[in-house]
């Protein structure tokens, strides 16, 4: 097979082999050997399908995807010695399956590429990881709900600016959170029922003059049907972008759920406890108990929202077809295939373990003029006067209570009057957080009944 020093694979037009250098760029083995399992499962339905079309004789396809089991088998013992020299995980496996199986081996790349091949087995490990995320996210909406339900009615400050704003219930915090990895969720299962077209057979980018069986391939491989246009199949990388796209909103959404439990977590707030399971000490200052698996999650949307725009960076501009610019794909999706779920999985281990301080969570639901809003829509609702109207007389009373140092609950009938001669002592039934949060009945609101209106539906959606 001409100048052995050259390359083994498609080495019958060169007289030497790669400068040192080249093939330190050129190879992916390093990275792409984790999707071995991927590229055996695509090749074994490839052979299976040649043998089906009679492009292949049985004999030799049965060697070949017994050979394959052995290779894979070999990887996943951790026995299989990967060569830089061949490049990729589809001619590593190949070469192995001819040291095991001999000349039938070289039948297989009959009818296909590896731009068709690393096109799909590409998909089958970003579907593989989807699914994963979609099995994460659900675990960790489960937790949420678990808070939900056991704080249904707990009072909270619920604000704006980070400025109290009016009281909510920690069951409808926790459920907002729901809605977000939920809109998650259906993402992926979105993307994935997009991607979900299989590219073999597609071959080096024209299709293949074999007779070839693109059906049975696809629903060997679980996609729902082969790509219709060669070209596009071989240098589409969209379903990697839209992974990385749901994966970095979902990761927004776990970084802003971070930053709330840091805050919540401080000396200062109170809010919850969490668990040293998912917490860390200081080396100098012992009295320390720091959030940082919260601080991480919040800290990884940076390199996984990087990986997008690396990827997105790496498609711009490519010419139709392949362009091996396509293989710095795969880096960047598995480091933020890796951090996801990661994140997810301590997000769920911290939302499981954490311990919302009730009374705390109390005690500031009411403080900061919480319910001055209730006590405007009380002078709209039993006063009659405009609303414009009472927000200024209410402003006025938050600012004599501010100045007395007390609440607005704290305030006399008569001082009240004294603003407002029609307010009457049904008012302070507005002004506790209690009833201010339990009077939120609108779809959606932050009413006990709602929360737990909220909880239920999600239980079922879940199933
Ligand atoms: N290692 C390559 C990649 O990841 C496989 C495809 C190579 N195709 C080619 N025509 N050189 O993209």
């Amino acid at each position: 097979m001409g100048d052995t020093s050259s390359n083994q694979m498609w080495g019958g037009r060169f007289a030497a082999g790669p400068d040192a250098i080249m093939e330190a760029i050129n190879a992916s083995i390093g990275f792409d050997k984790r999707m071995a399992a991927q590229d055996i499962a695509g090749s074994r339905a490839h052979a299976a399908m040649l043998a089906a079309t009679g492009i292949l004789s049985d004999s030799d396809a049965a060697a070949i995807r017994e050979g394959l089991l052995t290779v894979l088998s070999e990887i996943e013992a951790g026995e299989f010695t990967f060569s830089t020299a061949l490049e990729d995980i589809h001619m590593n496996v190949e070469a192995r399956l001819k040291t095991l199986i001999g000349d039938a081996a070289g039948r297989l790349h009959t009818a296909r590429s590896r731009n068709d091949q690393v096109a799909t087995d590409f998909r089958l490990w970003v579907r593989d990881q989807i699914d994963a995320a979609m099995d994460g996210l659900q675990a960790l909406i489960r937790a949420l709900l678990a808070q939900a339900e056991a704080g249904a009615d707990w009072v909270m400050p619920g604000f704006t600016h980070l400025q109290t704003a009016q009281p909510v219930t920690w069951g409808h915090h926790m459920m907002a959170y729901v809605e977000m990895f939920a809109r998650d969720l259906s993402r992926l299962r979105d993307a994935r029922a997009r991607m979900n077209e299989c590219p073999l057979g597609a071959a080096a980018l024209a299709g293949t003059s074999f007779p070839i069986d693109r059906d049975m391939t696809a629903q060997a491989l679980g996609f729902d049907r082969p790509t219709a246009n060669s070209l596009d199949a071989v240098s589409d990388r969209d379903f990697a972008l839209e992974f990385l796209g749901a994966a970095s909103i979902c990761a927004m959404h776990l970084s802003r759920f971070a930053e709330e439990l840091v805050i919540w977590s401080s000396a200062q707030f109170r809010f919850v406890t969490l668990s040293d399971r998912f917490s860390t000490g200081s080396s100098i200052m012992p009295q320390k108990k720091n959030p940082d698996a919260a601080e991480l999650i919040r800290a990884k949307v940076g390199r996984i929202f990087g990986a997008n725009v690396a990827l997105m960076m790496v498609m711009k501009g490519l010419p139709l077809a392949y362009s091996k610019d396509m293989q710095e794909d795969k880096e960047q999706v598995f480091d933020a295939a890796d951090n996801l779920m990661l994140a997810l999985a301590a997000m769920e281990g911290m939302v499981k373990d954490m311990t919302a301080n009730r009374a705390n969570l109390a005690a500031a639901a009411g403080s900061g003029f919480s319910t001055a809003t209730d006590l405007a829509d009380w002078l709209v609702r039993v006063a009659g006067i405009p609303f414009r109207d009472a927000h200024h007389v209410t402003g006025t009373l938050v600012a004599m209570a501010e100045a007395q140092g007390c609440d607005l609950p704290d305030l006399t009938l008569a001082q009240m009057q004294s603003v407002h001669a029609s307010i009457t002592e049904d008012v302070f039934g507005v002004l506790g957080v209690e009833n201010s949060v339990a009077s939120r009945m609108s779809y959606g609101g932050t009413a006990p009944a709602q929360v737990r209106a909220q909880v239920a539906r999600w239980k079922e959606v879940l199933g």
